[in-house]
């Protein structure tokens, strides 16, 4: 069984949908051993809390500097002893010393086609109404492995979806979670925790186990 820790900054649906998947016997192989968010009052330690699941809060901003949160954010990592870690709309920036040590084993959903709408200041609604504000007529949601880079590691699987006359950024955000993302995320952790994916020379391969 692989130890997974889930890190989540705000509402928390796609941890929603792990945990759902989880319980429906669509993810396998997996224990979610805690989840961790940068923000104590976040929606989604709620939702760890009533399904039994250990919450952490860990915020920067309790901490002197970023490197003095990092630290601490490694430290309480290994402490934690995850085989896999999944970045669940976490916005802050993974350190250097964590991605180190969790090559290939960090994965990110992001809310975009990448590599369009993505990188430093495209997080949550911003990337969506980025996308409308450039009229693109498609979108959609990227699972990726965390590299040093940001929204740059091997990507695990995408999923395109359509953009509607009249979108605000909220209805296209959550028709981007509906059809892509609550899906995508799941699939992945699963084919992760059953061996179905590697990452050979910088790109991912799906092996047919
Ligand atoms: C999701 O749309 C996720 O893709 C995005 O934040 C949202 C979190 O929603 N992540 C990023 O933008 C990362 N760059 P949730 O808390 O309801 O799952």
């Amino acid at each position: 069984m692989l130890r997974a820790v889930v890190c989540v900054s705000g509402g928390g649906t796609n941890l929603q949908a792990i945990i759902d998947a989880l319980e429906a016997g669509q993810i396998t192989n997996v224990e979610l051993a805690a989840v961790i968010s940068n923000n104590k009052n976040a929606k989604a330690l709620e939702r760890a809390r009533n399904h039994g699941i250990m919450d952490i809060a860990l915020s920067p901003k309790d901490f002197e500097d970023r490197s003095a949160f990092n630290e601490a954010f490694v430290a309480k990592m290994d402490e934690l002893a995850p085989d896999l870690i999944v970045l669940a709309g976490f916005l802050v920036t993974i350190p250097p010393a964590m991605t180190e040590k969790y090559g290939n084993r960090i994965i990110n959903i992001h809310p975009s086609l990448i590599p369009s709408f993505c990188g430093v200041g495209y997080y949550g609604l911003k990337v969506h109404e980025k996308a409308l504000e450039r009229g693109v007529k498609v979108t959609g949601a990227t699972v990726h492995f965390v590299n040093d880079g940001m929204d740059e590691g091997p990507i695990i699987a995408q999923k395109a979806v359509m953009v509607e006359d009249g979108d605000t950024a909220e209805v296209l955000q959550r028709r981007v979670m509906e059809q892509a993302e609550w899906i995508l995320l799941p699939k992945a952790i699963d084919d992760f925790a059953n061996g179905r994916i590697k990452v050979v020379d910088g790109k991912v391969i799906y092996t047919d186990k």
